[in-house]
């Protein structure tokens, strides 16, 4: 029997300077002590004056571990747990990108499970829920603060894992603009098209649902409408805060249909090469949207039509190609490179990232049927920038 299910039980609260109100939205949850995890950027750039004045106006004692990296790693995770154990923290509070929010997640899920983060590689391994987890975005772009996974990367193999758990969802994620008001405009465009990819993977994903592809070419819409004033102006505090909104409603609707292609191949460059998540999606997304063509052409006219394209008199194949044009424009007016050989990926690993993108569930999630030899063909045009 087929069945399908649509959740997402973390509460959203949002609204400008609602980060100076954490201590009085967290207060019923931390018994002992708070753990914020977040990394050095986030801290120098003094973004966590107001959430510790909060929680020192609520007396809610916290501890600071803010050795996250970019692409964590598992033993990052495995050392926060161990300081999470050593201050004798119950609740976990991630501040950041993607990267501070998914090591918060597997710091918050490894406090009540036995072992390493990697233990639980895949779906639905974890045994125990989380201790208390809660979120706060600093960038515009994972949609972390309301997914059921998080992503750390096996230094070992260069294996960037993924675990996917309903443990590790956080209880309250709180989204306030002021907070990513002065990212530098390369994250803003990195973090702005990787919610983007999430939107246009879950809007065309087989395992996408009329509820989740509501969510996501919603998300396609506001990003289409608002991410350029956010790349351009910067300090433009309504975009801001509706790319954070659009960038939620991206994560909610993939944590049901999960992804594709795009980010079963750029994961593994993320782990070989450690370019920036935002960016390998962001130039990938064209050759891989060429791929999936053929199989949903409406939902890429869709598409084209949310990123404001006029489509009217077009057959759904004309208008789908107008859905590649548009991305295409934003990668333009965002300088993100139109190849993947100048974002640093080399061919001489090759048959390492076919494999390590097979490994990926996204690859069957995706619109077209993929297989190890379609993979290295979307590398190879990626690489030589052919989109044929
Ligand atoms: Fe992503």
């Amino acid at each position: 029997m087929q069945s399908h299910s649509f959740f997402t039980p973390t509460k959203v609260v949002w609204g400008r300077g609602l980060s100076n109100n954490t201590g009085e939205i967290l207060k019923p949850y931390v018994q002992r002590k708070l753990l914020i995890v977040t990394d050095q950027g986030v801290r120098n750039a003094n973004l966590l004056q107001g959430i510790e004045s909060s929680l020192n106006e609520r007396n809610i004692d916290y501890c600071i571990f803010d050795q996250v990296e970019p692409n964590p790693s598992a033993e990052i995770v495995d050392r926060g747990t161990i300081v999470l154990r050593e201050t004798n923290c119950d609740a976990v509070l991630g501040v950041g990108g993607g990267s501070s929010i998914d090591t918060a997640k597997g710091i918050a899920a490894m406090a009540n499970n036995e072992g390493k983060i990697l233990d639980y590689e895949g779906v639905g391994k974890l045994r125990n829920p989380a201790i208390p987890l809660f979120a706060i975005p600093t960038t515009a772009g994972t949609g972390s603060e309301v997914t059921n996974s998080t992503v750390v990367t096996n230094k070992q193999t260069s294996f960037k894992a993924a675990v996917i758990s309903p443990y590790m969802l956080p209880i309250i994620a709180i989204l306030d603009p002021m907070l990513t008001i002065n990212l530098p405009q390369s994250i803003t465009a990195a973090t702005g098209m990787d919610a983007l990819t999430h939107a246009i993977e879950s809007y065309t994903s087989k395992q996408a649902t009329p509820v989740s592809k509501s969510f996501a070419i919603s998300a396609v819409k506001i990003i289409g409408e608002n991410l350029r004033k956010s790349y351009f102006v910067g300090t433009d505090v309504e975009s801001r805060e509706n790319m954070l909104l659009a960038s939620m409603m991206a994560g909610a609707a993939f944590a049901q249909s999960r992804l594709g292609n795009v980010h079963a191949i750029s994961h593994t460059f993320g782990g070989v090469f450690n370019i920036p998540h935002g960016i390998a999606n962001a130039t990938l997304l064209p050759f891989v949207m060429k791929y999936n063509l053929p199989a949903c052409p409406n939902e890429m006219s869709d598409i084209a039509a949310a990123l404001g394209k006029d489509i009217s008199g077009r057959s759904a194949e004309e208008a789908a190609y107008l859905a590649i044009e548009a991305v295409q424009e934003m990668n333009r007016d965002f300088e993100i490179p139109h190849n993947i050989k100048d974002l640093g990926v080399s061919l001489d690993y090759l048959p390492q990232l076919v494999e390590d993108s097979m490994r990926s569930g996204n690859v069957f999630v995706n619109p077209r049927l993929t297989r190890a030899a379609d993979i290295q063909a979307i590398i190879e045009n990626a690489y030589h920038g052919i989109m044929e």
